[in-house]
């Protein structure tokens, strides 16, 4: 499964690079305005740091200024993927961009039969909420088996992300629902290295080769 860290954090992006798991990087609104910048500052300072996929967010409503904004935003770096959020006027800006050649993740993803219709319009990526999903009562697990096993019977070649992703366990779990892509916050990835049982045996093996020593 590729990993990508979700954050627009330039500390962050190099720190899990040099880590060696780096696959993507995927922005929002929401983790861009975090960092006091702009979308197309920020992308284009992500791609000098890193050769992988990155989604960028376009913001428009209508279907021909997504478009617009679509063309605007890959034309920052051949790596840029836009993100546009599921609805009638994404699906109708996916095809023609993804026409075009531009790769689109459509996000906001909150069920099986959403991320059919984008797989369907081209989108090169489905981006499931699995944690806004758990918030609202709801399995964001189910909803992650449901898109794979139905890109799986009919061949789909979008690929599907995991995203809201708020503990290792939602990661896990999008690994078995076989999800291409987890999109994951930097908190979740340093929680994923720690184990307990790892501390204390280094603890255990650090006092041995002590006392071996003497
Ligand atoms: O990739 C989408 C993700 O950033 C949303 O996460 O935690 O705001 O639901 P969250």
């Amino acid at each position: 499964m590729k990993i990508f860290i979700d954050t627009a954090n330039l500390d962050m992006i190099r720190e899990i690079d040099s880590w060696g798991i780096l696959d993507g990087v995927t922005t929002n609104p929401s983790l861009i305005a975090k960092e006091g910048t702009d979308t197309r500052t920020r992308v284009n300072e992500i791609a000098k740091i890193v050769d992988v996929p990155i989604s960028a967010e376009a913001m428009s409503s209508a279907s021909e200024d997504m478009i617009k904004e679509g063309r605007e935003l890959s034309s920052i770096h051949p790596n840029v993927n836009v993100k546009l959020p599921m609805g009638v006027e994404s699906l109708k800006a996916t095809k023609v961009l993804s026409g075009e050649g531009i790769d689109i993740n459509m996000t906001l993803i909150f069920s099986a039969q959403q991320a059919l219709l984008a797989a369907k319009a081209g989108a090169r990526y489905v981006s499931p909420f699995v944690g806004r999903l758990d918030d609202i009562g709801m399995y964001g697990s189910d909803v992650m088996r449901q898109i794979t096993d139905i890109f799986c019977n009919y061949g789909y070649d979008t690929e599907v992300i995991a995203a809201s992703i708020r503990g290792p366990m939602h990661v896990l779990e999008a690994a078995s629902a076989g999800c291409d892509i987890a999109t994951v916050p930097y908190s979740v990835l340093q929680q994923m290295v720690s184990h307990p049982k790892t501390d204390e045996g280094i603890r255990n093996f650090i006092r041995d080769y002590e006392k071996s020593k003497k």
